[in-house]
């Protein structure tokens, strides 16, 4: 990696964990992420699932038509497990180069999941199909009991479903989807080499007083939900720390400004617009810019067992405002993280 005071070119990035939608919105976000990403692994929540082969590829088609000229972006696909899911799916999926995993969202943990999975037990034949054939295992790594405090959910999550899977299987490759705990890291850095997590720009650069910062923020409500400050600097010092288990994925995940802006609001960040200037915040901060280039374009390659990118993008040290909202051609606006505020990095795009 090239670094001056001013500017940064590095190996073009991954993002190991999107949300695109469809029709107009996913227009709109995938040319966000392929002005600064080569390939992203595009999570399978439509509002209906992404649960077999064939809805995967005409799912992955869709985006391709999507993506404007100037780009050159591979969407990376990745199955919805259900109770229903057949090891055929698994077998099929693991055939292609393009679906490079399967998703577990515990029924009704996060946006359009109510047709996840509701038993583990059920599902260890499908995951020791993944395990023999080498397709990874993405997790939403929560557990939906009502009773059990929101902050709380993922270390739970952790301790009673994720360690007796690993125990179980520990040949299946597993990514803890963005971890958002001390307990998360831990587990990752303590587990085998089959065991890695992305990390979103929001847990990393707020702490969940960002929520209620001045009022209350429904453009910061994701879910896992904001962690606190002993948390977030957990996760920025495992990112920025160079350990090859811990990866880039935004979970950038839009939604119109009206669902987030609702009595009852979704959940989900769009940061497509600025993930890499936000990562570079982060790295900046931590004096670890020289680290930005193995956390984002390097270590979930290898981990998902890509080869690297074959590009670059720039970096510059350049001030610009983030706009309040970005349009949707169906009428719709999307909100960004920083919205209205000022980012100190800027994606220059590639000349060549
Ligand atoms: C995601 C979405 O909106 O699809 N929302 C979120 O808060 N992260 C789903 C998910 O990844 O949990
Ligand atoms: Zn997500």
């Amino acid at each position: 990696m090239n670094s001056s005071k001013r500017s940064l070119t590095l190996r073009t990035p991954d993002d190991c964990h999107l949300h695109l939608r469809d029709a107009e919105m996913l227009k709109r976000a995938v040319n966000h992420t392929a002005s600064e990403f080569g390939r992203a692994v595009v999570m399978p929540n439509l509002k209906t699932p992404v649960t077999t082969v064939k809805r995967a590829r005409d799912y992955r088609k869709r985006i391709q038509a999507a993506v404007e000229d100037q780009f050159s972006f591979i969407p990376l696909m990745t199955l919805y497990l259900t109770d229903n899911t057949r090891p055929d799916d698994i077998t099929e999926a693991a055939t292609t180069d393009w679906l490079v995993g399967a998703k577990l969202y515990p029924a009704g943990a996060t946006t359009n999941s109510s047709s996840g999975v509701s038993s583990i037990v059920k599902l260890m034949p499908i995951l020791e199909k993944m395990a023999q054939t080498g397709l990874i295992l993405q997790v939403h790594g929560e557990v939906t009991d009502p009773h059990i405090d929101i902050f709380d959910r993922e270390a739970v999550f952790i301790e009673q479903v994720l360690s007796p899977i690993v125990h179980e299987l520990p040949e299946l490759k597993i990514v803890l989807e963005h971890i958002t705990t001390r307990q998360g890291i831990e587990f990752v850095k303590t587990s085998s080499e089959n065991i890695a997590g992305s990390l979103t720009p929001q847990h990393m650069l707020f702490n969940r007083n960002e929520l209620f910062r001045g009022g209350m923020r429904p453009h910061h409500y994701c879910l896992p939900i904001l962690k606190r400050e002993n948390h977030r600097a957990a996760l920025a010092s495992a990112a920025t720390s160079g350990n090859p288990k811990f990866f880039l994925g935004t979970d950038s995940a839009p939604h119109a400004q009206q669902a987030k802006e609702a009595a009852c609001g979704c959940a989900g960040c769009y940061s497509a617009h600025a993930a890499m200037p936000m990562y570079a915040r982060l790295f900046e901060h931590y004096e670890a810019l020289d680290k930005l280039e193995q956390f984002s374009s390097v270590n979930g390659a290898h981990f998902y067992g890509l080869d690297l990118n074959p590009g670059t993008i720039t970096l510059a040290k350049e001030s610009w405002q983030v706009p309040d909202s970005y349009s949707v051609e169906n009428g719709e606006s999307v909100v960004p993280l920083f919205a209205g505020e000022k980012m100190d990095w800027k994606v220059i795009p590639d000349m060549t």
